[in-house]
């Protein structure tokens, strides 16, 4: 499904049908930006750990450069078709990248959330700074009213983010993962438009 976004005609510049990936994100301690090929390196060293690796559905495990090169050619094609909406996520302090925040358009036509952190950068706020932000780009800018998201069973830490984003259960299901070679119990939650805006002001 291709969808066509006033955001991006007004924000960034067309090559054809390609659409050129020029937005950026700010919070207090992160710029969210287009992932670049310079960054698949200390991509490909952080997604590679196990801790990060099986929490993910779709990253394979062990990981190479080569798989990282396939990943950002596929999400920029996703990106100029207006069905990935990936963003690196940089410490403002020292340009780091620590990981990606994106939002996923699926068959059934609702986006959905993922993000990873890099293990160095755990338990200081990060992923939920930056899923908050791109949740409200999917509000604001993607015009969803509602925005879904999973987690495995074993992934707390996780659950935990998206509860403090506004998230509520919304069932569970079976669901392949690369890394462990097997489906896995995942817990489906979503988040309304009203529930956000609740939380955030209340952060
Ligand atoms: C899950 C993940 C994104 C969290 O990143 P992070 O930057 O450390 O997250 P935050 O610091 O914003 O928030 C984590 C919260 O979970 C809490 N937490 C950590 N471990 C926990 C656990 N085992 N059980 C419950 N809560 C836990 C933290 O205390 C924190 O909550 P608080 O702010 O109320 O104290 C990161 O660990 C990661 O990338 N893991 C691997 C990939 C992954 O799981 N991606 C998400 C797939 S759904």
């Amino acid at each position: 499904m291709v969808r066509h976004l006033p955001f991006f005609l007004s924000l960034a510049a067309t090559e054809g049908t390609r659409v050129m990936s020029c937005f950026r994100l700010e919070t207090d301690r992160l710029l969210l930006r287009p992932i670049e090929r310079g960054d698949l390196p200390t991509l490909t060293s952080l997604i590679s750990d196990w801790d990060v690796a099986k929490n993910l559905s779709r990253v394979p495990h062990p990981y190479e450069l080569s798989m990282a090169e396939e990943y950002f050619d596929r999400q920029s094609e996703g990106l100029a078709r207006g069905v990935d909406f990936n963003f690196g996520i940089t410490r403002k302090t020292d340009s780091a990248y620590m990981g990606t925040c994106g939002l996923h358009l699926r068959d059934g036509g609702r986006f959905e959330i993922g993000y990873w952190i890099g293990k160095p950068y755990w338990g200081q706020g990060f992923a939920t700074e930056a899923a908050r932000k791109v949740a409200g780009f999917a509000f604001h800018h993607l015009k969803v009213e509602e925005l879904d998201a999973g987690y495995f069973h074993d992934n707390a830490a996780s659950g935990h983010v998206l509860e403090k984003i506004g998230f509520e259960p919304n069932g569970a299901t079976q669901l392949d993962c690369l890394s462990r070679g097997h489906k896995v119990y995942c817990h489906r939650v979503v988040l309304r438009r009203e529930n956000f805006a609740q939380k955030k002001a209340a952060a």
